[in-house]
């Protein structure tokens, strides 16, 4: 709403007075609602700011009914929305559309491939692969809120050389049952064993490639292990999945393209890009990027080739020409690489790197290893424990306690990832995240509950509502909070941000929770009553949305 009174203005400077931009901002501190900067124009228009103000403000005052007031102040001409109309065709909207608040449709609807969480079979669930689910699961939401079609890709790491190395392993040193018993932790130890004795056999490694090389070339028995591999990581990684509460379009990993790479390999070899070098097949990047490495001499094919296939399979497949990779910054060479190859194929895609920092415990790097926990699962099961044993202590006799720990316990951990720039590295420290009040999760979900139990027992009239009280600051403050949520979103979709909502419903909850310092909500006065339930109830529901987006559930009671 805000956004559309700031585009009227713009539009009818621009077109009255034959301008090339115009910046209509809204200031922090609420000395107006809108404001003008004029220093730009006292060149071009050749008048002083005051005079320039004042015409700005009559062409504005007229066309744009939302403004009443205009004022100069300090080279700025400040405006003034109407606030009884405003508030009420927002609230009006809010409370008619709930959860489609803020929702848009796209003219032509485009398809975005989102490439997230993707860990490696045989392998824990890292750190980083928990970041990316998170704000991968989160960008999902924000874009199909902004009206894409959004298909949910986990690339699991799921084929390569290491299962040749895996497979000598296992037929090694391996026990069956101790693999039973305890999947990923046995492999991953297998794996190790294989790179200590690596030292000594020289024999190994090469031993590794053939049995690589023959599963690539559907070795029956070689396939059958590495099915059983696949599927008991896969078991522990859904677990991890039911915990989070995500779920996936489609789980085709690095294996699927296993059939679908000699087709590439002839299409670059078609449109004259691959180079032998050394026995290898390589395509020649220049002199800003390493060259990438397409077959191995013995003809087995790497990372990137499997990329290669999965990009022109989801090109043709979903007809997605956007493609996100949330994947941590230790893959940018990678991602560099693949988008310099399909350009000098001839595509044209949209390659996102979505990368993101490193988890910190005390400061030091996170990683399933060094910490006490041996998986990832047990954190987050810590996490849930921990939000327990905080609501029975605050609530005794709340129903469904355990649902509601494991909302509050893993909307506490995604929070506290999701509350800063992805950019910088996420402090860990599940005392920190828990806590009810400051930046956190529960606070949130507190916010919304304390709302929850002031609305509950009342049926909202809208034509109750006194719309003078929104004349009021506090009650307009809010209102205006609210109303940028549409406009936050798209923030958060622009720059593949969701902290921009986080901190948006951070704020937002904080505003009513000041405005709750100044205001009861629950009044004797009818009319008053409704106005106050109408604002709390419109509140609620953008912060329940914004929770979501977020991929965290909010609650009725906690
Ligand atoms: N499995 C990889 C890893 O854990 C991440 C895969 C990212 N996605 C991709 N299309 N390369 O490092």
């Amino acid at each position: 709403m805000i956004d559309q009174i700031k585009q009227k203005i713009k539009d009818v400077l621009l077109q009255k007075l034959g301008l090339d931009d115009i910046v209509v901002e809204e200031p922090k501190k609420g000395f107006a609602d809108l404001s003008i900067p004029l220093f730009a124009f006292a060149k071009t228009l050749k008048k002083s700011p005051l005079l320039i103000a004042s015409d700005f403000g009559a062409i504005i005052k007229k066309e744009v009914p939302a403004i009443i007031k205009f004022e100069f102040m300090n080279g700025f001409l400040n405006l003034f929305i109407e606030r009884k109309s405003f508030s009420m065709t927002v609230l009006h909207e809010i409370f008619e559309k709930k959860g489609l608040y803020g929702s848009q449709t796209l003219e032509k609807k485009e398809t975005v491939v989102m490439d997230y969480s993707s860990p490696n079979i045989a392998k824990s669930f890292s750190v980083g692969h928990l970041r990316s689910t998170m704000i991968g699961n989160a960008l999902k939401n924000i874009y199909k809120k902004c009206g894409y079609n959004v298909v949910a890709v986990n690339h699991l790491g799921d084929w390569g050389t290491q299962f040749g190395k895996m497979i000598v392993a296992y037929e090694k040193w391996g026990q069956k049952d101790l693999v039973r018993q305890n999947p990923i932790a046995e492999l991953q130890k297998l794996y190790l064993k294989f790179h200590d004795e690596e030292k000594n056999d020289s024999t190994l490694e090469q031993q590794a490639r053939d049995v690589f090389r023959a599963l690539e070339l559907n070795d029956d028995y070689y396939l059958s292990l590495w099915k059983w591999f696949k599927e008991e990581s896969l078991r522990e990684f859904m677990d991890m999945y039911d915990l989070l509460n995500v779920s996936f379009d489609s789980y085709d990993g690095e294996s699927f393209y296993n059939d679908k790479m000699e087709a590439v390999v002839d299409e670059l070899q078609q449109k004259n890009l691959l180079k032998i070098d050394d026995g290898a097949t390589i395509v020649d990047l220049g002199d800003s990027l390493p060259p990438a490495l397409i077959k191995r001499t013995d003809g087995a094919t790497l990372y990137i080739t499997r990329d290669l296939a999965a990009i022109l399979y989801r090109y043709h497949t979903y007809q997605a020409h956007k493609v996100l990779y949330i994947v941590g910054n230790e893959q940018q060479l990678h991602f560099k690489q693949l988008k310099a190859v399909t350009n000098l194929m001839g595509y044209d895609f949209d390659i996102e790197h979505i990368n993101f920092g490193l988890v910190l415990i005390d400061g030091k790097k996170m990683s399933t290893r060094s910490g006490k926990f041996a998986r990832l699962e047990d954190v987050i099961n810590q996490a849930i424990h921990e939000a327990k044993e905080a609501i029975v202590e605050k609530n005794p006799h709340l129903k469904n306690q355990d649902n509601v720990a494991k909302a509050v316990g893993v909307g506490a951990i995604i929070f506290n990832d999701l509350k800063n720039e992805r950019h910088l590295d996420v402090d860990f420290n599940l005392e920190n995240m828990l806590r009810f009040e400051g930046q956190t999760g529960p606070y949130l979900q507190y916010s919304s509950v304390r709302i929850e139990s002031m609305i509950k027992d009342y049926d909202i009239h809208i034509n109750e509502v006194d719309e003078t009280y929104f004349d009021e600051d506090p009650y307009f403050d809010l209102v205006k909070l609210v109303s940028q949520f549409p406009s936050i979103i798209n923030r958060a979709k622009e720059s593949n941000s969701p902290n921009i909502i986080a901190r948006f419903i951070l704020s937002l909850a904080q505003g009513f929770n000041s405005f709750y310092g100044k205001q009861r909500v629950i009044v004797d006065d009818q009319r008053h009553l409704h106005t106050n339930l109408l604002l709390v109830s419109c509140v609620q529901i953008v912060i329940n949305e914004g929770l979501r987006l977020l991929g965290i559930e909010s609650l009725k009671e906690m």
